[in-house]
């Protein structure tokens, strides 16, 4: 575990020189409480006419933050200081929610009154329905999820005022609420079920099971190994710094733009394969492998760039050495496996390839170790949520990240509208022609 005092290389040096076109300038370098010493070269264009170019922002900070800390060669992530392990052990997803929103773990008082305004504010305005029967019968649950999310900013927008902290805490809460009856709506919608309100008297999580999969006709019996997995998934995806859609939420956030806009917006982000979307890819890849003796052959595809093939589930951008979340979820898998009395041929797929690519010099050499979404699919699948709810599962509960980035950069006193810059490759200037003479 990472100590708190910067090591003395780390103190050694409190500003960078950077020589371009013949004038030199001096930057400085910042430091948080852990990890990477940051150059700090907003000055830079003022001083040498220089940008930088950094695609994918794989050497840039774009703010500061107190939210989250990963340290990608160590596998470490800590959530306000606290290591995942620790909160996955010890925590639930709405404490850890509150501890993302406020930065302290709460008191019994405190937790109670959170539970008590996120339990009472999961119903959906009756007008909500009647948006989302206008989708398609067969609509892909994540575009469902960002048109009704965004369409919160037109439900909400009288009663928020980004100036005062109550009403930015409240939307925050109301999102946080609301994302699960939103999503189990859009499932139950997809498959011609009726939608099931929230029952105030579950939890967070036996809340959203009840209204994904109970109907009319029989009682639902919640079993508690399904909540508790749910629990730790929700845990472990509840935040991760400034991945690809928290950073959307904080570009789109810069604008002042309404916060249920801004958490729509991330939405969109995560549902790409290279993010969120992965833990989809890895069901559907998994399928296609079919059997353990099919492995090698996917493993040497993954390998032959000419293919355009990936192992779904391995790799990440920040982790190089393991994903601390895909060590706790692989023991939940089992559990879960074992305790629903699931024998799940996928697993056995999963296990091989698990097992063939660690021991692979391609990924060895590029430190390409399975992350979350390895797992997480099929814990998912035990459970009986269907695969294109998987990144749905995902948005519930990285909510609580993003609603948490949301706040802190409405009061960071250095956040500016995201505004980056390009190497522009186009054409230089030159003369209109008229279409007759193309
Ligand atoms: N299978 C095969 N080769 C891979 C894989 C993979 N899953 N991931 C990376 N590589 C290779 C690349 O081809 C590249 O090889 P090269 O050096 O010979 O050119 C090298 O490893 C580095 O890959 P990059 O794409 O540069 O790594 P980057 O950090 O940009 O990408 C990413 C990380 C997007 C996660 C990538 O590993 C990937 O596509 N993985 C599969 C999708 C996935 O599981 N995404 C989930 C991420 S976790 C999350 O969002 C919760």
């Amino acid at each position: 575990m990472p100590s708190d005092t910067p090591s003395s290389d780390q103190t050694a040096f409190q500003q960078a020189t950077l020589t371009a076109g013949g004038s030199s300038v001096a930057l400085p370098v910042d430091r948080g409480t852990l990890g990477n010493p940051c150059i700090d070269i907003a000055k830079l264009p003022k001083e040498t006419g220089c940008f930088t170019y950094d695609p994918g922002f794989t050497a840039t900070a774009a703010c500061k933050s107190a939210i989250t800390y990963i340290d990608g060669d160590a596998g470490v992530l800590m959530y306000r200081g606290y290591p995942i392990e620790q909160l996955a052990k010890q925590s639930s997803f709405l404490e850890v929610a509150y501890l993302l929103m406020h930065g302290e773990l709460p008191s019994a008082a405190e937790f109670s009154n959170f539970d008590n305004e996120v339990t009472h504010h999961t119903m959906m305005h009756e007008a909500f329905r009647t948006f989302l029967f206008g989708f398609r019968h067969d609509a892909h649950p994540m575009a469902m999820l960002v048109g009704m999310l965004g369409s919160m900013a037109s439900f909400y927008h009288n009663t928020l005022d980004l100036d005062d902290p109550e009403q930015r805490r409240l939307a925050a809460v109301r999102l946080i609420a609301k994302v699960p009856t939103i999503a189990a709506g859009c499932y139950r919608y997809s498959i011609g079920w009726p939608m099931r309100y929230p029952k105030n008297n579950l939890e967070y999580v036996d809340r959203f099971l009840h209204m994904m999969f109970e109907v009319p006709s029989e009682p639902l019996a919640l079993k508690p190994v399904a909540a508790r997995a749910l629990d730790l998934l929700f845990i472990l995806h509840a935040d991760h710094e400034q991945n690809a859609s928290t950073s959307t939420v904080r570009l789109v956030g810069s604008t002042g733009s309404n916060p249920y806009a801004c958490v729509a917006a991330g939405v969109a982000a995560l549902w790409g394969p290279a993010h969120g979307g992965a833990n989809e890819a890895v069901l559907k890849m998994l399928g296609e492998i079919g059997k353990p003796g099919n492995v090698q052959s996917a493993i040497d595809k993954a390998k032959d760039k000419e293919s355009g093939f990936r192992l779904m589930g391995f790799g990440h951008r920040v982790y190089k050495n393991f994903d601390p979340r895909a060590k706790i979820i692989r023991e939940m898998t089992h559990q879960v496996l074992g305790e629903l009395g699931v024998s799940d041929p996928m697993l056995e797929v999963a296990l091989k390839l698990e097992e063939a690519a660690l021991k692979d010099d391609y990924f060895i050499q590029r430190k390409l170790y399975p992350n979350v979404d390895f797992y997480s699919g099929i814990i998912y699948k035990a459970l009986g949520i269907p695969t294109e709810m998987f990144t749905v599962m995902f948005a519930i509960a990285r909510t609580a990240g993003w609603v948490a980035h949301w706040l802190e950069q409405q009061t960071d006193p250095d956040a500016r509208i995201g505004r980056p810059r390009q190497i522009y490759t186009g054409y230089a200037e030159r003369d209109y022609v008229g279409i007759d003479k193309r």
